[in-house]
C-alpha cells in the first residue's frame, strides 16, 4: 500500500445464509468433524477446504490504519488514544433523512451477527476473521436513501490530536480518508457493517466503533472510525484512487487475473506467514465469493474498471 515503501510487500440479491458460515456454525462444524478450526463444506461457505480461523493476536497487531502511523504495529500502539464514546455520525445527501446521529442510536435495535470472512489486502496477505456487525443494507435504509442515491461515500474521522498519523508526517494523503460502494454493492447481504471481533468489541486499530467489511475487495475498500455517510449521484473518488489511480481503483474488485502494477495478485500470504513458512496461496476471484456477488458486474470490462 504504501506508495514509498514497496518493498513492504514481500446475485444482487441471494438468501446470504447459504454463502457464508456465522462462527458457532463454523466453530461447531469443525468441532464435530474433529478438524479443529478447518472449514468443512467450504464451497457453500464461500471459502477454502482448508481456511482457519486467524489467530486474534495477529488480527489486532498487523494493521493498516494510516491515521496512526504506517508500520504495521503503529495502530496497536497508537490507536488506544482514540475517544470512540461518545460517536456522532453525519448522514447526507440523497436520502429522506439526514443530519447527525449518535452512533449508538443508530444501531440501536440492530443485533449484530458473527460471520467468517475471509479479508484479502491489496499488498497480498490475507487473513480469516470472525466480524460482528450487522448487514450494511440495513443500516443505510434507516435513512431512506431516495432514487438519486447512485452511490454511498464514507470518510472516517479527522482529529490530528489524538491520531498522530495525521499531522503531516505522512502528508501524501489528504485526510480525511474516503471511500465509497455503488448502492447495488453496499445494499448486497455480504456487505457488513463491523462493530467487533472475535465476539468481542472492535479494538480501536481496526476501526472502532465501526467500519466497513466488503469481503470480495481488497481490504482498503473497508475504511475504519466512520464518521460520514453520503448518499450521492456521483462516484466518491477513494483516498487511495486519489493518491495513485493507476494502482487502486474505485472498484478494488479481488481479482489474480489484474496485477498491480508492482506485483501480482495471483496469489497471497495466509497470515501468519514467515520467510521458511510463507503459507502462500492462490488468489481467487472476488476473493472467492464470485457466486455471490459476480453478477454484479455483469458485462464490466474487470480489467478496466479494476
Ligand atoms: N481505514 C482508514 N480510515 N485508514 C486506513 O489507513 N487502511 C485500509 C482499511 N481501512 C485504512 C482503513 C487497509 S489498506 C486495510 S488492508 C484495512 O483497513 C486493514 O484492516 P485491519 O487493520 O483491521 O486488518
Amino acid at each position: 500500500m504504501l506508495i514509498r515503501q514497496p518493498a513492504d510487500i514481500p446475485s444482487s440479491e441471494i438468501t446470504s445464509e447459504s454463502n457464508y458460515l456465522n462462527r458457532r456454525q463454523f466453530m461447531g462444524a469443525a468441532v464435530s468433524l474433529g478438524v479443529g478450526l478447518v472449514v468443512p463444506g467450504a464451497a457453500q461457505a464461500g471459502l477454502q477446504p482448508d481456511d482457519e480461523i486467524t489467530p486474534e493476536s495477529i488480527v489486532t497487531s498487523y494493521n493498516n490504519f494510516y491515521e496512526f502511523g504506517t508500520g504495521k504495529d503503529d495502530p496497536a500502539r497508537y490507536a488506544h488514544n482514540l475517544t470512540t464514546d461518545p460517536w456522532t455520525v453525519k448522514v447526507s445527501g440523497e436520502a429522506a433523512k439526514t443530519g447527525e446521529f449518535a452512533f449508538e442510536d443508530i444501531i440501536k435495535g440492530l443485533t449484530p451477527e458473527e460471520r467468517v470472512y475471509r479479508f484479502r489486502c491489496v499488498e497480498a496477505w490475507s487473513m480469516v476473521v470472525p466480524w460482528n456487525g450487522i448487514e450494511l443494507r440495513k443500516i443505510l435504509d434507516q435513512f431512506e436513501p431516495n432514487g438519486n442515491a447512485k452511490y454511498v461515500e464514507f470518510k472516517t474521522l479527522v482529529r490530528p490530536s489524538e491520531m498522530r498519523g495525521q499531522k503531516g508526517f505522512f502528508s501524501n494523503i489528504d485526510w480525511p480518508y474516503v471511500e465509497g460502494l455503488r448502492m447495488d454493492e453496499a445494499y448486497h447481504p455480504l456487505a457488513l457493517m463491523v462493530t467487533g471481533i472475535y465476539g468481542k468489541e472492535l479494538p480501536n486499530q481496526n476501526g472502532a466503533p465501526w467500519r466497513l467489511m466488503v469481503p470480495w475487495k481488497y481490504g482498503f475498500k473497508s475504511i475504519k472510525s466512520i464518521v460520514s455517510i453520503r448518499f450521492t449521484r456521483r462516484r466518491p473518488r477513494s483516498t487511495w484512487e486519489q493518491l495513485a489511480p493507476h494502482e487502486y481503483g474505485f472498484y478494488a474488485n479481488v481479482n489474480p487475473a489484474v496485477s498491480h502494477p508492482r506485483w501480482s495478485q495471483a496469489t497471497e500470504r495466509r497470515l501468519p506467514s514467515t520467510l521458511f513458512a510463507p503459507n502462500r496461496r492462490p488468489t481467487l476471484p472476488f476473493n472467492g465469493y464470485a457466486e455471490d456477488v459476480a453478477s454484479l458486474y455483469e458485462g464490466m470490462d474487470l480489467a478496466k474498471y479494476y
